[in-house]
């Protein structure tokens, strides 16, 4: 089961939240300080002896404080311009996030929306990426995950994810109709 809701991703209570972290894994702004913030102090400790994390790849910690038992750190792509395998690295963070999830037997997973900040990448496509990806790891692989919940920050985010589940794209145009142009 896919949702979409807005909000704050730290106030999830289930199994894992997915952090859009930096390579350092050291915490930063966005998203990543605010889920910093509140695990408080373990959570830095714990990502000081993980020695970093690759673009595309993630890391599992314990959620401290936070409400959620876990946290999985990705780290998404810069956005360059398009030429730079930043529409597949972006698809790896989901991959990545939801394979670790599964390999820890967890059930509930929020993502944020990785690379939509300061990463600087299109909303539109990273939120078409975003739910073409995690829908095609439900349909492909058995996994442990029972539920993925999209938190969106921004009312602009929200809505296109929005779009995303209801089977439309942001023009609100059928996806039938896009495919058969
Ligand atoms: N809950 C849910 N979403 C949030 C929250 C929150 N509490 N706070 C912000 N967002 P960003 P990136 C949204 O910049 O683009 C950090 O400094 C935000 O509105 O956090 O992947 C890292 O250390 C946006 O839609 O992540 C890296 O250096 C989305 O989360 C860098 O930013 C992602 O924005 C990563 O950049």
């Amino acid at each position: 089961m896919i949702r979409v809701v807005q909000g704050d991703i730290t106030s999830y209570r289930g199994d894992a939240i997915v952090n859009a972290a930096n390579p350092s894994l050291l915490g930063g702004g966005g998203v990543d300080g605010a889920i910093h913030r509140a695990a408080g102090p373990g959570l830095l400790r714990e990502c000081e002896t993980l020695g970093g994390c690759e673009v595309g790849q993630a890391k599992l910690t314990r959620g401290y404080e936070l409400p959620a038992r876990y946290v999985i750190h990705t780290v998404g792509p810069v956005w360059q311009g398009g030429q730079q395998r930043e529409k597949s690295l972006l698809a790896s963070c989901y991959i990545q996030s939801m394979q670790l999830a599964h390999e820890h037997g967890l059930k509930g997973i929020a993502f944020p929306n990785i690379s939509c900040g300061v990463y600087g990448f299109p909303k539109a496509a990273a939120c078409e990426i975003a739910y073409r990806v995690v829908n095609k790891v439900f349909d492909r692989i058995p996994v442990s995950i029972e539920e993925v919940v999209f938190y969106c920050f921004e009312d602009e985010l929200y809505r296109l994810m929005k779009a995303q589940l209801a089977g439309a794209d942001a023009d609100g145009r059928t996806r039938a109709r896009e495919d058969s142009r």
